[in-house]
C-alpha cells in the first residue's frame, strides 16, 4: 500500500471552499522553572502539525483520549489561544495573527460550546443576561428580550424562565442555554467541545438531536469534539482521530468505522460497545502502557511504544523466517529480506528490534491511502486485518 504525503486540507476535491482550514497547526505550552528568572525548561507538545478542513454544512468529528489536544485545537481554531505556528483560514481569510479587535466580526461567525455547561455559565447572571450578552457585546439592533426568548424557545427552554439563574436548571437544560448563547448571532461555525460528555445518556441524545435540527435550520457547520467514538459517529460526516497532539487518521465516518487504517483507530473502535457500532473490528484490542507524556513524546511515530501493528510487522517476519528456515538454508535476516521482497515491500526490517526502525525513528506523514482516507502510519492496516496482539507495557 503506497503512502503519498498529502495534506488532507488541500486534497479534497469538493467544489466549495472550506469554511475553516487548518494547516500545520502547532501549540507548545512552555513549562517554566526558577524563582526570579522563569526559564523555559520544557514544553508540552499539546498540538503538533495538525491539518484539516471543514466545508460549509459539514460536521467534522475530532476524537482521541484525554489530553491528546482536542480542546487546545478547539481554542486555537477559535483564536481563544494563539498558535505557536501554523495557519488558520476562515472563509478564505487568514486569521492566524489577526488582532483581537479585528477578530470581532469573525467572532460572530465562530462560536464555541463547552463541556461543562455549569462552569461556562456565570452563576450570578440570569438566563436572559447570559443568552442576551452576545447581542449587547455586538450592539445588535432590535428587542433583545424578544430575541433571547425566541432562542430559548427554539432550543427547548421555557421563555418564561428568562429571569432564572443557571442553578435553577438541570444539566441538559444548562447545555441548552449554552447552545442558545452560541446560536445568538447566527454563527456559521460552532465548535462543540465535548458538549454532551457531562450529561446522562438519555439527555445526551436530546442535545445531539437538537444540534442536528439546528444544523439543518441554520445551515451550521460543526467541529464536534468528543472522546467517545460512538457519539462522534452519530453526528459526523468525517472524523479526525488524534493521538498525542497529532491527527493520525481522517476519513468519512462510515469509512473510518468499516475500514480503519491506523492501529490506534482500530484499538479505539474495538473498545466501542457493539450495540453502538458496526465497526469491522470484532475483537477488543487492548493497548498496554499509558499514553506517553506530551512533554517528551516518543521519537518517530509517537504511537510506537504501544502499537500492536508495529510488533506484528516484526512477528510476521520472524514467523515466515522460521518456516523458510526449516530447510536450514537461510539466515533469519536473509529470509526476512526475501519475504519483504516477495511482498513488494522495500522497507528493511531489523529483527533485533521489537518495532520497525522507521516506526521508531521517522514521523509518518498523514498520507492518502485510499480516496479521501488519510492516515499517518508506515504500515496501514489492510481491509479486515485482525489486530489483537497487545503491545508490551
Ligand atoms: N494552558 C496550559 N498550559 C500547559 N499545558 C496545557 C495547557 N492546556 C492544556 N495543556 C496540556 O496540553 C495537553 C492537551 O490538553 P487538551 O486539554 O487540549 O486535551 P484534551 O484532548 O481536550 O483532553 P480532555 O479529553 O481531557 O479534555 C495536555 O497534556 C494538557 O495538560
Ligand atoms: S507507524 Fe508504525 S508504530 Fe506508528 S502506528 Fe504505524 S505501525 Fe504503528
Ligand atoms: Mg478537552
Amino acid at each position: 500500500m503506497s503512502l503519498t504525503s498529502v495534506d488532507p486540507a488541500s486534497s479534497e476535491k469538493r467544489s466549495d471552499e472550506p469554511l475553516l482550514r487548518v494547516e500545520n497547526l502547532t501549540k507548545y505550552f512552555p513549562i517554566r522553572s526558577g524563582i526570579l528568572l522563569q526559564r523555559e525548561v520544557a514544553r508540552v507538545h499539546a498540538v503538533e502539525d495538525v491539518s484539516f478542513s471543514i466545508h460549509p454544512g459539514e460536521t467534522v468529528g475530532l476524537v482521541g483520549e484525554s489530553g491528546c489536544g482536542k480542546s487546545t485545537t478547539a481554542r486555537l481554531v477559535t483564536r481563544l489561544l494563539d498558535p505557536t505556528s501554523g495557519k488558520i483560514t476562515f472563509e478564505g481569510r487568514d486569521i492566524t495573527k489577526t488582532s483581537q479587535r479585528e477578530l470581532r466580526p469573525v467572532r460572530r461567525d465562530m462560536q464555541i460550546i463547552f463541556q461543562d455547561p455549569y462552569a461556562s455559565l456565570n452563576p450570578r447572571q440570569t438566563i436572559g443576561q447570559i443568552v442576551g450578552a452576545p447581542f449587547r457585546i455586538h450592539k445588535t439592533e432590535g428587542d433583545t428580550k424578544k430575541k433571547v426568548q425566541d432562542l430559548m424557545e427554539r432550543t427547548g427552554l421555557n421563555p418564561e424562565h428568562y429571569n432564572r439563574y443557571p442553578h435553577e436548571f438541570s444539566g441538559g437544560q444548562r447545555q441548552r442555554i449554552g447552545v442558545a448563547r452560541a446560536l445568538a448571532l447566527r454563527p456559521k461555525l460552532i465548535v462543540c467541545d465535548e458538549p454532551v460528555s457531562a450529561l446522562d445518556v438519555s439527555i445526551q441524545a436530546q442535545i445531539l438531536n437538537l444540534l442536528e435540527d439546528l444544523q439543518d435550520e441554520f445551515n451550521l457547520t460543526y467541529l464536534f469534539i468528543s472522546h467517545d467514538l460512538g457519539v462522534v459517529r452519530h453526528v459526523s460526516d468525517r472524523i479526525a482521530v488524534m493521538y498525542l497532539g497529532r491527527v493520525v487518521e481522517v476519513a468519512g465516518a462510515d469509512e473510518l468505522y468499516e475500514n480503519p487504517k491506523h492501529p490506534y483507530t482500530a484499538a479505539l473502535l474495538s473498545a466501542v460497545p457493539k450495540e453502538h457500532s458496526d465497526t469491522s473490528i470484532s475483537e477488543r484490542i487492548v493497548l498496554q502502557g499509558d499514553v506517553p507524556s506530551p512533554v517528551d513524546p516518543p521519537s518517530g511515530c509517537s504511537f510506537h511504544p504501544r502499537c500492536p501493528k508495529a510488533r506484528a510487522v516484526m512477528g510476521k517476519s520472524v514467523q515466515l523466517t522460521s518456516e523458510q528456515a526449516e530447510g536450514g538454508q537461510v539466515s533469519l535476516e536473509e529470509a526476512a529480506a526475501r519475504t519483504a521482497a516477495r511482498d513488494g515491500d522495500d522497507r528493511s526490517v531489523d529483527l533485533s528490534q521489537e518495532v520497525p526502525e522507521n516506526c521508531r525513528k521517522e514521523i509518518p506523514p498523514l498520507g492518502e491511502v485510499q480516496k479521501e482516507h488519510f492516515t499517518a502510519c508506515w504500515y496501514p492496516l489492510e481491509e479486515g486485518e485482525k489486530l489483537q496482539q497487545a503491545a508490551k507495557a
